[in-house]
């Protein structure tokens, strides 16, 4: 019975393995785990419970996801320069949940980037912000739409006073302005939540604003976009220990039980290549990021915030609503091995949502298997063929793709 199901479910997870094996992975929010990440995942963690801290949990059989979680937050505070580090959260919405419910009561203010303007949907009334409080005000943005209006929204603070004001988004071309919004902040007694998800990875290899260092109170994050390891939360922050032993029973038992153990382990060895070689790992993203975004305007496509240099993280945003918008350019792409995102750009409402003026690209992941400027420019002569020329590529990303099979940035060739 179900002998041929499971067959063929093997078989789509072999088909999935090969296929994205040989695309151009552009999705800004992905990665790949390197070998020896990887190697670990699927032990018997995967089958334990262990809720509470290492040596005082409720169960017992714990020792050894003690000693590996211990070691995780040592070293997780080490490449991140903080006292106080969980990894207990799930997701990055996971972590962001931990934290709201900790600090938003109904009707507090919240401030936040609109989903136009970047923002992720956990910050949002139909997302997790929204379970806490329906006082959801977006921040003033500036005319060319990628960035915060300082000046508005520091007045709009004194007068509206948030409870939380927070920082950091899912289409994320440049850095927040943090120390800007510091003093008006603390004037109001607002903390400052920076929503690292998409970054961590930049940050942890110094190649993106340090939040904590420039006055954020509490970084939440996504461990498996430009942090190149298994898809779990993490939060880190400085703050007081009494404040933050209030995080800490957000994350457990505030919204989560078991944490998954399985993808601890894999998360302490991306730590340790992160702190041998993520800076070199994310120069070389953004790098990348910026040389593919010259490459695409030089091919005549509109890619934005070009007066700004386009882009400081690992992201490319372009508007492609002159060939059927984003809805069906990414499909078009995908069609062609290239596989990215529709996104709504900042001038679009969202009433847009199902086709989009823009894509979003980022280079992260390819970065990890080895691209660098030669093959951004190889990208974007790809993309331009589809878009530009109507030619099938395919069979071109296909051998272009594999000559960059291996993870670098890794102990994976060590002994
Ligand atoms: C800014 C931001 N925050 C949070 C998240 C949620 O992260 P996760 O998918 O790990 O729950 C995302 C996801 O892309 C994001 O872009």
């Amino acid at each position: 019975m179900f002998a041929s199901q499971i067959a063929r479910v093997e078989e789509i997870v072999n088909e999935q393995n090969e296929w994205r094996g040989h695309c151009l992975n552009l999705i800004a929010s992905e990665q790949v785990m390197s070998r020896r990440a990887r190697a670990v995942l699927g032990s018997d963690f995967a089958h334990r419970y262990a809720e509470g801290h290492p040596g005082e949990r409720y169960y017992q059989g714990t020792d050894k996801i003690d000693t590996i979680e211990t070691d995780l937050k040592r070293y997780m505070k080490k490449l991140f320069g903080c006292l106080h580090t969980e990894v207990r959260p799930i997701s990055g919405t996971n972590a962001n949940e931990a934290v709201f419910s900790r600090y938003i009561h109904p009707g507090d203010i919240v401030m936040a980037n609109s989903t136009p303007g970047g923002g992720h949907i956990s910050h949002q009334r139909a997302g997790s912000v929204g379970k806490f409080t329906r006082n959801i005000v977006s921040f003033p943005r500036t005319k060319d739409g990628y960035h915060l209006d300082v000046a508005k929204t520091r007045r709009l603070i004194r007068t509206i006073k948030p409870k939380l004001v927070i920082l950091g988004k899912s289409l994320f071309l440049f850095p927040e302005p943090i120390q800007e919004l510091c003093e008006v902040c603390d004037k109001v007694g607002a903390r400052i939540v920076f929503d690292g998800a998409h970054v961590l990875g930049l940050i942890a290899g110094k190649q993106f604003q340090n939040p904590l260092a420039e006055g954020a109170h509490i970084l939440v994050a996504s461990t498996h976009k430009t942090f190149p390891g298994p898809q779990r939360g993490v939060i880190l922050s400085n703050l007081p220990a009494e404040e933050w032993r209030r995080i800490d029973k957000g994350a457990f038992p505030g919204s989560s039980s078991n944490h998954h153990l399985d993808t601890l382990p894999p998360l302490l060895i991306t730590t340790f290549e992160m702190l041998a070689f993520g800076e070199a790992y994310a120069a070389q993203v953004v790098k990348n990021a910026q040389t593919l975004a010259a490459a695409l305007d030089k091919k005549g496509l509109d890619v934005q915030a070009k007066q700004f240099g386009f882009t400081q993280s690992h992201q490319v945003a372009v508007d492609v609503s002159r060939f059927g918008g984003g809805s069906a350019v990414s499909s078009l792409l995908g069609e062609n091995n290239i596989i990215l995102n529709m996104n709504l750009l900042p001038f679009e409402s969202l009433s847009h949502h199902d086709n989009p003026a823009g894509v979003r690209i980022g280079v992260q992941e390819m970065t990890r298997v080895g691209m660098k400027e030669a093959e951004m420019q190889q990208t974007a002569d790809l993309i331009a063929a589809v878009l530009m020329d109507g030619k099938r590529v395919g069979e071109e990303v296909k051998k272009m793709r594999a000559k960059f099979q291996k993870v670098q940035y890794s102990f994976d060739d060590a002994k």
